[in-house]
């Protein structure tokens, strides 16, 4: 099959190394990809925003699949762009319609669909501006701590958890009157908090039936110890011990059959991954958010504990035939560690080269390009986060060690990660 992986991050460098290991690959694309990606195929340089060059390269390849990385032109409706198209709709399509990317483009539409289909999240209200004396007046008598949350994308930003009310209008305010994330905060949600531990379930569906895949957890805040700012991710693991036979029995009850039937009560077109953010309160499980595409980093660790040719399990999807299948995942534990670059996630500087990659780490190790380039043969930081150290091990802390281990021998200016990765399972 002839493959398009669209994105650039360690995501799609994780997805692009486990595509390479397919029968069905031949040959693999990545657009625009990283020199992480090169390894795994060819990259070719498409903005992902552009649908119309993104349809002809298919077209003129002789693509048979597209697989979406990122949500954006999954929200932007790239499905329903190639759907349209008397050619491209006959290439298999990995990723959801527009309407099913509302899933994590809205929060107001992800907290409706969950209402309707009954699906356990906290309680909410979200206002417009026409409503801000209204939403004052509700922040007021609301219980502390208060969640805002912008309704539309914003980069993993959008939310805050306000400990006094002072704080909550002053946010409410900065979003919803100053549109402190533009278009995406003209709507905003006010929700209830939940405390509890935080958990990821990916699924893998085509409308109507679902496979799970292995469970992760990802680190959020830049500092050890689960201090300082939000991130889009300084490391993940799986799989999480938490997890009994009976927390998963209710998730997938209460949540994942109730999104997949909701989905298709409302005949929304979703063939791909959704990501399910959760939250275990005394263990209940309750959904935090949903994404349209895999974690980054989690795919990083729950790609290499896949054991299936993913291939075969997108096939699977696009044919409506998941119920046939049976996912197996390897026993062992998986850890990624993100090396970022200092300064990370507000201001940094990129072009540092980056030494130490082609050492010779053990089977155990995989090295993932996030935010890299390549300049005369050089490899150079380019972005905040730089580059994912995975390691498979015994157990969880086997896992991190061996990638901290490895870290030891990579280096730029300014690398920084957190050594504390999966240290409540440790
Ligand atoms: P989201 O973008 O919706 O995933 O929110 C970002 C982060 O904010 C989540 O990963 C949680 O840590 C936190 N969060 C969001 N909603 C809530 C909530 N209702 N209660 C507690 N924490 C929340
Ligand atoms: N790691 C969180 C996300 O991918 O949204």
């Amino acid at each position: 099959m002839r493959i398009l992986l669209l994105g650039s991050g360690g995501r799609e460098h994780a997805l692009a190394w486990k595509l390479n290991q397919s029968v069905w690959t031949n040959p693999l694309y990545i657009a625009p990809g990283n020199p992480g990606t090169a390894l795994c195929g060819k990259n070719v340089p498409l903005d992902i925003k552009d649908f119309e060059a993104i349809g002809k390269f298919c077209y003129l390849e002789s693509i048979d699949m597209i697989v979406v990385g990122p949500e954006e032109p999954l929200a932007n409706g790239l499905y329903d762009y190639f759907k349209a198209d008397k050619e491209l709709q006959k290439i298999y399509f990995v990723g959801p319609s527009g309407k099913g990317a509302q899933l994590e483009a809205s929060k107001s539409f992800a907290k409706a669909f969950m209402q309707r289909h009954k699906i356990p999240t906290a309680a909410y209200k979200e206002f417009i501006i026409e409503e801000y004396e209204k939403g004052v007046e509700y922040l007021q008598q609301h219980t502390l701590p208060i969640v805002i949350k912008a309704d539309g994308l914003a980069a993993g930003k959008g939310v805050a958890i306000c400990q006094n009310h002072v704080e909550a209008i002053a946010e409410f305010e900065l979003m919803l009157y100053h549109n402190k994330f533009g278009e995406a905060s003209k709507k905003v949600v006010v929700e209830e908090y939940l405390d509890g531990i935080e958990f990821s379930i990916f699924v893998l569906t085509d409308g109507e039936n679902y496979v799970i895949l292995p469970e992760a957890k990802d680190y959020k805040r830049v500092g050890v110890g689960d201090k300082g700012m939000n991130t889009g991710g300084m490391g993940a693991v799986s799989p999480l011990p938490f997890i009994t036979p009976g927390l998963m029995y209710k998730v997938e009850e209460r949540i994942i059959k109730p999104t997949i039937n909701g989905l298709r009560k409302e005949k929304i077109d979703y063939t791909g991954f959704i990501y399910f953010g959760l939250i275990n309160v005394k263990g209940e499980p309750y959904v935090i958010e949903y994404n349209c595409r895999l974690g980054d980093p989690e795919a990083q660790v729950v790609l290499p504990r896949l054991e299936n040719d993913i291939v075969g399990l997108f096939i699977a999807a696009t044919q409506k035939e998941l119920d046939k299948v049976k996912i197996r995942i390897d026993p062992r534990a998986a850890a990624t560690v993100v090396a970022v670059s200092r300064g990370y996630p507000t201001g940094y500087q990129t072009g540092y080269e980056i030494t130490g990659l082609n050492e010779k780490y053990g089977k155990q190790t995989l090295i993932f390009h996030a935010g890299t380039r390549e300049e005369e043969g050089k490899i150079l930081t380019n972005g905040g986060r730089v580059l994912c150290v995975t390691s498979y091990g015994e157990n969880l802390k086997e896992a991190v060690l061996s990638s901290l281990e490895v870290l030891e021998y990579i280096n730029y200016e300014g690398i920084y990660y957190r050594d504390d990765i999966g240290y409540e399972f440790i």
